[in-house]
């Protein structure tokens, strides 16, 4: 049985081991460098695990493994392009160390790289897989789209929110978990329950993302905090800061939501009014009911308790993280 230690060893060395063409090397060094930086392997780890609840031998999965991390860093390099991100891991943004550019065909080549790798599956499971990669791919261009639009709105509720995260975020891990169970030969109800684990997960993953953009470490975060507020992302924490809020304080909201020439004070401002709102404790909360609600999901997979012990245990982890 393979722990998380060991799917990264697998996943690091396929990684570096990856040859990127020479030329042309403005195309290719953005996405090697992307690639080298280190981020947390959740969604690869999750396929591999996936599979090794039902296989000892993981080798079939490593190819659609790392598609999706292939996948997830082009998402990472478009969407800190529309962002308007500084860091990513601590270090300079595609767009920012080359240019906007750049980012956008670097992108699409590590989108398209994506692909050459899970066409790389299993023959037997290759269609299911790439219905599964292009189905969530789709949603996660979705969920962006809602993501950007929001950002002009002021009236976003809760549940649209929480779609717009499932989308985004949620069915990536969701998907990662399934085609893992896909490959180890799991039957359709345990690869739906680690999908709605994933989603669940993704869920939570997402709101302590938005919590660690207002109130992360950010040499620890890897990302400049703050950002989400300045491009008036409709986080869960500002929707629940709205809905909330007294008109006193929802009419400072609206008015700094309206303000883009100072953005050190727009930052403070709209920290001190969650704070005042008790916004992170309550963000803290629902973080809680979706990782219940995860678990809940992975119960009713039908392995050994033993075996699922790996993916509570990252569960539990997320719940702390700090990056
Ligand atoms: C970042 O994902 C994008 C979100 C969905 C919040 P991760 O936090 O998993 O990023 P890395 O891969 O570990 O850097
Ligand atoms: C992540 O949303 C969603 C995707 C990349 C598809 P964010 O915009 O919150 O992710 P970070 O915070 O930049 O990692
Ligand atoms: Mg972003
Ligand atoms: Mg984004
Ligand atoms: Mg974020």
């Amino acid at each position: 049985m393979l722990t998380f230690q060991d799917t990264l060893e697998i996943l690091n060395r396929e990684i570096q081991a990856i040859q990127h063409p020479k030329t042309p090397a403005g195309l290719y060094e953005p996405i090697a460098y992307l690639l080298a930086l280190k981020g947390k392997k959740l969604r690869p780890a999750f396929t591999l695990l996936a599979c090794n609840l039902y296989l000892e031998e993981v080798d079939a999965a490593i190819h659609p493994a790392l598609a999706w991390e292939i996948f997830h860093n082009f998402t990472l390099m478009h969407d800190d392009l529309m962002d308007k991100a500084e860091l990513r891991r601590g270090q300079p943004t595609v767009h920012k160390k080359w240019n906007e550019n750049t980012a956008i065909l670097s992108g699409d080549a590590m989108l398209i790289l994506s692909y050459i790798f899970m066409a790389k599956s299993p023959a037997e499971h290759l269609k299911p897989l790439l219905d599964l990669f292009s189905g969530t791919a789709s949603e996660i261009c979705k969920g962006q789209q809602y993501d950007m639009e929001f950002e002009r709105r002021t009236d976003v509720s809760e549940r649209e929110y929480i779609e717009m995260i499932r989308l985004k975020t949620a069915v990536m891990l969701g998907a990662c978990l399934r085609s893992g169970a896909m490959i180890g030969g799991a039957d359709k109800t345990d690869g739906q329950n680690l999908y709605d684990f994933g989603i669940h997960l993704g869920i939570a993953f997402q709101i302590k993302d938005d919590l660690l953009d207002v109130y992360g470490n950010p040499n620890v975060f890897g990302k400049k905090t703050g950002g989400d507020i300045l491009c008036n992302k409709k986080t869960y924490l500002l929707i629940n800061a709205m809905n909330s809020a007294n008109a006193t304080d929802k009419a400072e909201l609206l008015r700094w939501l309206a303000c883009n020439n100072q953005p050190e004070e727009k930052i403070v401002a709209v920290r001190s009014l969650y704070d005042k709102l008790s916004v992170p404790e309550k963000a803290d909360e629902t973080i809680r009911i979706f990782y219940e609600k995860a678990l809940t999901a992975l119960q009713a997979v039908s392995v050994d308790e033993n075996r699922k012990k790996i993916l509570r245990n990252i569960t539990e982890e997320l719940m702390k993280r700090e990056f």
